[in-house]
């Protein structure tokens, strides 16, 4: 047995949790393997609709584990936040036995969210426009190897730890001026911690190799995508973690010979939320317009996403990182009604035409060169069955199966459960 991965091919919000609650069924195990509660996934199902931000997306499944491995950074507050919502709505996961945390999972403190805020005023207008959940220093803690990992909650010194830690933080602070009373948040970590203790902590990389020995099938969950990947995203505009089918190596514990299939989620066209260069960027009316129709505002902080037409220099470079098998196209909906639209097939950058993503694209903005597409008119949120797919969105698919070499098995035309067709 093989572990397959799904993860985002853009700069995120690609519709991993819709089509993760989808495959759900199939997989006994779905492990996130990196990010944290930066990441908000939306899945929606009888009428109903859950943000998770970092707990995986195959918890509402009957006869799916679920498991948060140690690549992924925890704020106990929001994940006690998290669980404490589901419960409301009927899904207690401690009565469910369904979530399990990685012993090796390191933990988001207050003060790295006080050092994340500071950071990005710091930076004035050149900042990356984090999600401000202390992603960035908790990580900097992690690979400064000063990080406190879920599996020292238990230990009997890990509030002198702790204090070690607040103090250096402290001390960070101080330069970069006042700082925030944060005493009210310390007390809520201090709680959200009591819940923590209470779910299995195992050590996911013996975990998923039990998994796999027992025949199991295991579902690796990305968070962010591609194009925010710490090394090859467009740095330093990223996210601090790797995002692509490597990240899942390291954030599990699975050797890199046990990944099985590859699966890729992109939008119809693309979207950005934060700072950082996007070649196709709409800043006009037709990006508005896919905002609106899309409703493309960030699931975590509410913000505007910026929008523009499908980048395929940037989609080949995230399929070749990520050795994707297999691709899934959401919101294929937002599309219909647009006379034509437009795919990115090479940029014009240094007085050049090329097919690439070149090395500095926050400097030199790469411009995007086009090729016009027939749009289609039909509403598909009603599709449930391939033979009812318009014949131009058919056409659409098959120019990005072309440019792609990879198949799209899975077109996704709206954001409840069952507007998801199988093509392949
Ligand atoms: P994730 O971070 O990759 O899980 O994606 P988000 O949940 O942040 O953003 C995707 C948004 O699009 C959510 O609001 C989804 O409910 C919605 N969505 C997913 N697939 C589709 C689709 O095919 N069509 C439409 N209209 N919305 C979709
Ligand atoms: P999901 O999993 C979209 C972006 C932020 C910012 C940059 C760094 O829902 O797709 P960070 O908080 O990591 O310091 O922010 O990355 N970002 C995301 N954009 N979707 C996400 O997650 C994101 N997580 C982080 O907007 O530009
Ligand atoms: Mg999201």
């Amino acid at each position: 047995m093989a572990v397959d991965v799904l993860l985002g091919l853009q700069w995120g919000d690609e519709g991993k949790g819709k089509i993760v609650d989808v495959l759900a069924p199939q997989y006994d195990l779905i492990a996130r393997f990196q990010g944290g509660p930066n990441a908000g996934h939306t899945l929606e199902f009888d009428g109903k609709k859950f943000v998770l931000n970092t707990i995986p997306s195959g918890i509402f499944e009957k006869h799916t584990m679920n498991l948060i491995g140690n690549g992924v950074v925890i704020d106990p507050i929001i994940l006690k936040r998290e669980i404490d919502k589901l419960k409301e709505a009927g899904h207690d996961l401690l009565a469910k036995k369904n979530l399990m945390i990685a012993r090796k999972a390191h933990l988001i403190l207050p003060t790295h969210q006080l050092l994340d805020a500071s950071s990005e005023k710091k930076m004035g207008d050149g900042k990356i426009g984090s999600t401000l959940k202390g992603i960035g220093p908790t990580y900097m803690d992690k690979t400064g190897r000063n990080g406190l990992r879920v599996g020292d909650i238990n230990l009997p010194d890990f509030k002198e730890k702790y204090q070690k830690l607040v103090d250096k933080h402290r001390s960070i602070l101080a330069n970069y001026g006042e700082i925030e009373d944060f005493s009210e948040r310390e007390k809520a970590f201090f709680e959200a911690l009591e819940l923590l203790k209470q779910f299995p902590h195992v050590d996911s990389e013996h975990l998923v190799a039990q998994y796999l020995k027992e025949g199991k099938k295991v579902l690796a969950e990305g968070a962010q995508g591609t194009m925010l990947d710490i090394d090859f995203g467009s740095y330093p505009f990223v996210t601090s973690s790797n995002t692509t089918t490597a990240g899942a190596c390291t954030g599990l514990g699975i050797a890199p010979n046990k990944i099985g299939e590859v699966v890729g989620i992109f939008k119809a066209y693309c979207t950005r939320v934060g700072g950082g260069p996007f070649p196709t960027e709409l800043d006009n009316e037709v990006g508005e317009e896919l905002r609106k129709i899309g409703h493309e505002f960030g699931a975590t902080t509410g913000r505007p996403r910026r929008t523009g037409w499908i980048d395929l220099p940037a989609l080949k470079y995230a399929i070749m990182l990520n050795g994707v098998t297999q691709l899934v196209m959401t919101k294929a909906d937002v599309l219909s009604g647009f006379e034509k639209i437009y795919a990115c097939t090479h940029y014009k950058y240094n007085g050049e035409v090329i097919d690439y993503m070149p090395y500095d694209i926050c400097t030199i903005k790469p411009e995007p060169i086009y090729e016009e597409i027939d749009g289609w008119n039909e509403d598909l949120t009603g599709i449930r069955a391939i033979d009812e797919i318009p014949a131009k969105l058919k056409a659409y698919i098959a120019y990005l199966e072309k440019h792609l070499e990879v198949p799209v098995k899975y077109l996704s035309v709206g954001p409840d459960r069952l507007q998801t067709l199988v093509l392949n």
